[in-house]
C-alpha cells in the first residue's frame, strides 16, 4: 500500500484547525502527531471544527450529476460489470495488500465475531474478511444477484450467508453485529448518510464499523469524469457522517494502490478506510427524512438509459488512470515524485 500522508487534504486539515504542514492549531484536540506517519487521521466529538459555511454533506448542486449513484443504475451498471468485476475492477483499484490494509482498522481480532458485509458483491473484501473470522459468522449482502453469483462460487466463501438487500435499509436487527464492512459500495447509495446510519442500528454496542470508499479528486479532468460517474466523497464528508449517525472514536486510514506513490489527485476509487465505534445500544440518534431515491417509482427509460451511457463513458476514464499511473511508476525513477 502506497503512503500518501498528507497531500490533497488540505480540505479536512483547514476544516478540523490544523495547518497544512500537519501542525495543530492551538485548542484543537485533533489527535495528529504520530497518527500522520500511520497515515491514520482521528477525531473526537469535541474537536473544535472551524465551521463551513454550509454542511458538507448538503445536497451537491445539479451540476454534479453523479449518474450511477442510483439504485437502478448501478443494478445495471453491475448486471454488465460483474462479468468482469474481479479481473479488471480489482487489480487497478483494489488489490489484495491493499485490502488488507484496509481491514486493519476493523480489529478483526476473535474468529468468533459477527460480520456483516454491506456491498459485498462478488466477496472480494470478505475473503480478506474470512482471514480472520469464521465464514460461518459473516453475511454478504449485496442489492445485485449478478454480483452475489460470483461470491457463491468461492469455495472460502461457501459457509457464508449470502443475501440479496439495500444498504439504506438493512434487513438485520437492531445491536446484531459485531463488526460491519462495507468496500466500494458507498458511491453508489443515493443516501449516504442513511447507510452509515444503518451501519450503526446494526452493531451491537462497542460494535466497529469499518468503512472503505473513494476519496474525491483535486485534478480537473478526474475530477470532472468522477461527478459525472458516482459519488467520490471527501475525507470530512466520511466524518462527518459517521458523527452525525452517533459514532465515537471515528478514524480515517489514507489506502491506495502502490504504484500511486501516494498521488491522490485523481481520486481514487478506494482511497480510505473510516472506522468508528457505536457507544450506546439501540438505534443511531440521527433522525432522517424519506429515501431519497424510490426504487419503485417508474423511470423514463430513454433519460434512464441515457444517464447508464454517460455514467458508464464517465467510468471508463477511470480504467485508464491506473494504467497511466502504472506507466509513470515505470518511468519516473525511484524516490521521485509522480
Ligand atoms: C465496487 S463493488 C464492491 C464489491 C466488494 N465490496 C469488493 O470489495 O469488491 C460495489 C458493490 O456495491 C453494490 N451496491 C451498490 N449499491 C448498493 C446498495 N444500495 N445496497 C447494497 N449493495 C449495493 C453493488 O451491487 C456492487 O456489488
Amino acid at each position: 500500500m502506497a503512503s500518501s500522508v498528507l497531500n490533497g487534504a488540505d480540505n479536512l486539515k483547514l476544516m478540523r484547525g490544523i495547518a497544512p504542514t500537519g501542525s495543530v492549531f492551538l485548542g484543537s484536540n485533533f489527535h495528529v502527531k504520530g497518527l500522520l506517519k500511520k497515515n491514520l487521521v482521528s477525531y473526537s466529538q469535541r474537536t473544535r471544527t472551524i465551521a463551513p459555511k454550509c454542511s458538507v454533506s448538503s445536497s451537491r448542486p445539479a451540476s454534479q450529476p453523479r449518474f450511477i449513484q442510483h439504485k437502478k443504475e448501478a443494478f445495471w451498471f453491475y448486471r454488465f460489470l460483474s462479468i468482469v468485476y474481479d479481473h479488471v475492477i480489482n487489480p487497478g483499484h483494489w488489490t489484495e495488500d491493499m485490502r488488507d490494509d484496509a481491514l486493519e482498522p476493523a480489529d478483526l481480532n476473535d474468529r468468533n465475531l459477527i460480520v456483516v458485509d454491506v456491498g459485498g458483491g462478488t466477496g472480494f473484501t470478505t475473503l480478506g474478511i474470512v482471514k480472520h473470522v469464521d465464514a460461518k459468522n459473516v453475511t454478504i449482502l449485496d442489492q445485485s444477484p449478478h454480483q452475489l453469483a460470483k461470491a457463491k462460487e468461492k469455495e472460502p466463501l461457501k459457509d457464508c450467508k449470502i443475501i440479496e438487500g439495500d444498504a439504506e435499509d438493512l434487513p438485520f436487527p437492531t445491536d446484531y453485529a459485531d463488526r460491519y464492512v462495507s468496500a466500494g459500495s458507498i458511491e453508489y447509495w443515493p443516501d449516504p448518510q442513511r447507510g452509515i446510519k444503518e451501519a450503526y442500528r446494526v452493531l451491537k454496542i462497542g460494535g466497529k464499523a469499518c468503512l472503505i470508499g473513494p476519496v474525491y479528486p483535486t485534478f480537473w479532468l478526474s475530477r470532472f469524469f468522477a461527478d459525472v460517474w458516482m459519488l467520490f466523497p471527501k475525507e470530512e464528508e466520511y466524518i462527518e457522517w459517521f458523527e452525525k449517525a452517533g459514532f465515537k472514536d471515528v478514524q480515517l486510514k489514507r489506502i491506495g494502490p502502490k504504484w500511486y506513490r501516494g498521488v491522490r489527485r485523481h481520486g481514487l476509487i478506494m482511497g480510505c478506510s473510516v472506522t468508528g465505534v457505536k457507544p450506546f445500544s439501540g438505534d443511531s440518534p440521527l433522525q432522517l427524512g424519506p429515501k431519497a431515491e424510490d426504487v419503485e417509482k417508474p423511470v423514463n427509460p430513454f433519460v434512464f438509459f441515457l444517464r447508464f451511457i454517460l455514467g458508464a463513458l464517465a467510468a471508463t476514464y477511470y480504467v485508464f488512470v491506473p494504467i497511466y499511473m502504472w506507466l509513470k511508476d515505470q518511468i519516473v525513477p525511484k524516490g521521485r515524485p509522480i
